[in-house]
């Protein structure tokens, strides 16, 4: 079942939810009982999983149906105006809840049961080599069976020196998140990355940010596969190494490539950007 629809306005609740929603106009004759549904939605070229709602919204008092779609693990770059759905799984019925942290937590296992249904890993893992895959490097994906979350840790895990591990560390630049690359050997130079940034004030991200931002926890950042858009910049330092290891969405996990091929896949702007030791 797949059917085309215009977006219309919302009312900025979803977004307060935590599940920013795209509303659309509920096409004449469509003829699907209401409910929550897995779907797949296309946006211009790109598609990605997604969940639905489709009929009344009584946690907010709502008689009217609305229908709207929230994109799974990502924020969309530009608000569309047409979308194209592709209805895959009815999932439950609406239900009316007593309150909104109720209403999120249902939503949460909506998403969990939108993702079997489309087939689509939640693995962050999964959705870093996803993103590698699709670019078309060479990589590969380590899993241990302790923690790599420290650039320590990972080095000694791997038996390797830390100048081959690459931290993925989010700043914040006059409040605009960059996501910052350099090797376990070296520190961030905040004067230097403020100078790159052009920006009066430069801090590390706090740890909500970084997951609100990268969508990874704090430890486990990837250099791709983030949940919004990121700029990104390479200290020059990593070059210098055969191969490099990145983290790769979960603390146990690296991803190891040649450093030229992160240059490429993250778009990174490369220069000095090491504290002097
Ligand atoms: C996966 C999903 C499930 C939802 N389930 C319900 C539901 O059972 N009951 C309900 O009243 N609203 C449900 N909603 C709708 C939310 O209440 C709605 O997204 C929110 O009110 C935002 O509306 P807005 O975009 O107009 O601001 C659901 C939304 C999503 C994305």
């Amino acid at each position: 079942m797949r059917f085309r629809a215009e977006r219309v306005p919302g009312k900025g609740r979803g977004k307060q939810l935590g599940f920013p929603t795209v509303n659309l106009r509920i096409p004449d004759g469509l003829q699907i009982p209401h409910g929550i549904y897995a779907c797949w939605v296309r946006i211009g070229a790109q598609t990605y999983p997604a969940a639905m709602h489709f009929g009344p919204v009584p946690a907010f008092g709502e008689a009217d149906p609305s229908l709207e779609i929230h994109v799974l693990d990502r924020v969309l770059e530009s608000t569309p105006e047409w979308v194209e759905v592709e209805v895959v799984r009815w999932i439950r019925p609406v239900q009316d809840f007593d309150s909104p942290e109720a209403l999120r937590a249902q939503i949460q296992q909506d998403l969990v049961a939108c993702r079997e249904a489309l087939g689509v890993a939640a693995d962050p893992t999964e959705r870093v080599a996803a993103h590698l895959r699709r670019l078309g490097v060479p990589f590969h994906v380590h899993r241990f069976d302790r923690s790599t979350r420290t650039a320590r840790e990972a080095a000694q895990t791997l038996g390797t020196t830390p100048d081959r591990i690459v931290k993925s560390l989010l700043f914040l630049a006059d409040g605009n998140p960059v996501l910052v690359l350099v090797s376990g050997s070296h520190r961030v130079s905040t004067e230097k990355l403020a100078r790159a940034c052009g920006a009066n004030r430069v801090r590390p991200a706090d740890p909500e940010t970084v997951v609100r931002v990268t969508g990874f926890p704090a430890g486990a950042v990837a250099p791709v596969g983030h949940a919004t858009p990121l700029p990104v910049m390479m200290d020059d330092a990593l070059l210098t190494a055969d191969v490099v290891y990145a983290g790769a969405g979960a603390p146990d996990a690296l991803v190891a490539l040649p450093p030229e091929h992160l240059r490429r896949v993250t778009a990174a702007r490369v220069l000095d950007l090491r504290e002097e030791p």
